[in-house]
């Protein structure tokens, strides 16, 4: 293998104390900035997908689109977006989860998913899961199978697999802190 060629950690941006001391803010901006990291990063995440028999691609908003978007769009498949609350124009269910500080709501399409389909969701983080798992919920509410999830970035410490673990969860690159 070319030992110069650059992997996607190079690409990626950390930034110590942010949003808050002890946190170690892993950028996703540093990578996309880069036409080679975005490229990788797509070409990593759609890696995992190969044999996965997938009907729709799933983003969460908003860095999930980032990537959910080429992905879907390479692979020929519909790209339904989980928008956070009060985006979509027309009926929806509506999840809450949980943040460090209070909560938040996440809403989809209620015909955005018909029953037995499966999906995938894509984000570019895994942290504590919650919003995927959210998200999860809301896939499977509307009768879909969410047969993995895709991540560009995990924090392994705060153990968001745990959450997921009825799921198949693959990440690109993984951090062992916060
Ligand atoms: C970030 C990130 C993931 C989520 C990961 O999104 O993009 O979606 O947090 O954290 P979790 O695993 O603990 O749920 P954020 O809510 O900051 O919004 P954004 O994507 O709009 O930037
Ligand atoms: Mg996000």
């Amino acid at each position: 293998e070319d030992c110069k060629k650059k992997k996607i950690e190079d690409y990626v941006r950390s930034i110590p104390d942010f949003p808050q001391e002890g946190i170690i803010f892993r950028d996703v901006t540093s990578i996309l900035e880069d036409a080679d990291g975005f490229a990788l990063a797509v070409d990593s995440m759609q890696k995992l997908l190969e044999g996965v028999d997938v009907d729709v691609i799933v983003g969460t908003e908003s860095r999930g689109f980032i990537f959910g978007a080429p992905i879907a769009y390479n692979l020929h498949k519909p790209l339904v977006l989980v928008r956070k609350k009060g985006k979509l124009p027309c009926e929806t269910v509506e999840q809450s989860y949980d943040l460090e500080y209070g909560s938040a709501v996440i809403e989809m399409h209620k015909d955005s998913i018909k029953p037995g389909q499966k999906v995938v969701i894509v984000d570019d983080l895994i942290a504590t899961g919650g919003t995927v798992e959210a998200a999860a919920k809301l896939i499977e509410g509307l009768g879909g199978e969410v047969v993995k999830l895709v991540f560009l970035m995990e924090l392994a410490g705060l153990k968001g697999r745990e959450k997921l673990e009825k799921y198949d969860v693959q990440s690109v690159i993984c951090y062992e802190g916060k």
